[in-house]
């Protein structure tokens, strides 16, 4: 089912109306889908990613299928729907800031605790890709704005105008009121966060967005931000996050997840304690959305939200699985 599909359908989803989707691996055509209570993989490699971006999984899954590293498979994962012009949420056709400029956030983070990120930045649609030349070819951690879109077109990346006719035409239609009002769960903030395991047992973790829909112009969330959008140890596990993301960078929430798992706690538990934390600084106020999915060493997931309609998918050996998330509200 397509994310924009299954948003539309997320309450009753949530609802339990519509049954998880599972995918034989392998088996693109044959899609069948069958009733599962399962929520949790315990079979490594696997990959899980935020939301339900099946084209996005398969494609890591192919990598990792293939033999390849859980960097591969998280950068190339990603890049699927940063290239998808139907996504306004990520990469080229993502909705714009109040000025009518599209500007990505994404960051990457290896085994070795290598990470890399760009903020804010214009003209290109892969902002995973330069994320990963900054880590790999620069001794620093984060490229911002002109500098990063500079650092691209020396690395090879070729300038594209990331507005599209569709976004443009929902910035000026909403310029009419300039109301900021961020949706819940209406793509305002649906960020691809992917994590994978490998078969050596390795984790990585990509995470990319266009941030918040005609947000104030430089502002940034969570999604660049090492610790906030994106955490990976590989002793214990990798968490990513998708929501709003001022909420998840006070907490420090992917982090938070990881450290909590490093504690003992399984994937769940640690997105929902993760989940919490955010809750407890927000008494009264729950009127937007956070998610966060969770990856330990053993390849068990888990995943927690606060508003109903939050998905994440999964692929490992056994099969290609949407699971609806718990949350914190019920539908
Ligand atoms: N989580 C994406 C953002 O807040 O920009």
């Amino acid at each position: 089912m397509k994310r924009r599909n299954f948003l539309k359908n997320s309450s009753a989803a949530a609802a339990g109306l519509i049954s998880t989707s599972v995918i034989a691996a392998g088996d693109k055509k044959n899609r069948s889908e069958i009733d599962t209570a399962k929520t949790t993989q315990t079979t490594t490699p696997i990959v899980i990613a935020t939301w339900d971006v099946s084209n996005a999984t398969a494609k890591a899954w192919e990598v990792l299928r293939k033999g390849g590293v859980a960097l591969d498979a998280v950068e190339q994962g990603v890049m699927v729907e940063e290239a998808d012009v139907e996504n306004q949420t990520v990469g080229k056709g993502g909705r714009p800031d109040r000025e009518g400029r599209v500007t990505l956030d994404a960051c990457i983070m290896d085994k070795d605790s290598n990470c890399g990120a760009v903020l804010c930045m214009q003209n290109i649609s892969h902002p995973i890709s330069v994320a990963r030349k900054v880590m790999e070819d620069t001794p620093h951690v984060m490229l911002a704005g002109l500098g990063a879109e500079q650092f691209a077109y020396e690395k090879g990346f070729k300038k594209e105008d990331l507005l599209t006719e569709k976004s443009k035409k929902e910035w000026l239609e909403w310029k009419k009121t300039s109301k900021y009002q961020p949706v819940i769960n209406i793509e305002n903030h649906d960020t691809i966060g992917m994590l994978a395991i490998d078969k050596n047992g390795d984790i990585a973790g990509a995470c990319t967005t266009s941030g918040m829909a005609y947000k104030i112009s430089g502002r940034v969330g969570d999604s660049p931000i090492i610790g906030a959008g994106l955490f990976i140890d590989n002793q214990v596990g990798g968490a990513t996050a998708t929501g709003v993301g001022e909420e998840v960078v006070r907490t420090v929430g992917s982090f938070l997840i990881v450290e909590l798992m490093r504690q003992g706690k399984t994937p769940q538990q640690a997105c929902e304690e993760g989940v919490n934390r955010i809750i407890e600084k927000n008494r009264g106020k729950l009127n937007f959305q956070i998610g966060f999915i969770a990856v330990n060493k053993k390849g068990e997931t888990g995943g927690y939200c606060i508003q109903p309609g939050f998905s994440y998918r999964t692929y490992n050996k056994d099969g290609h699985i949407n699971t609806p998330s718990k949350s914190h509200i019920k539908a």
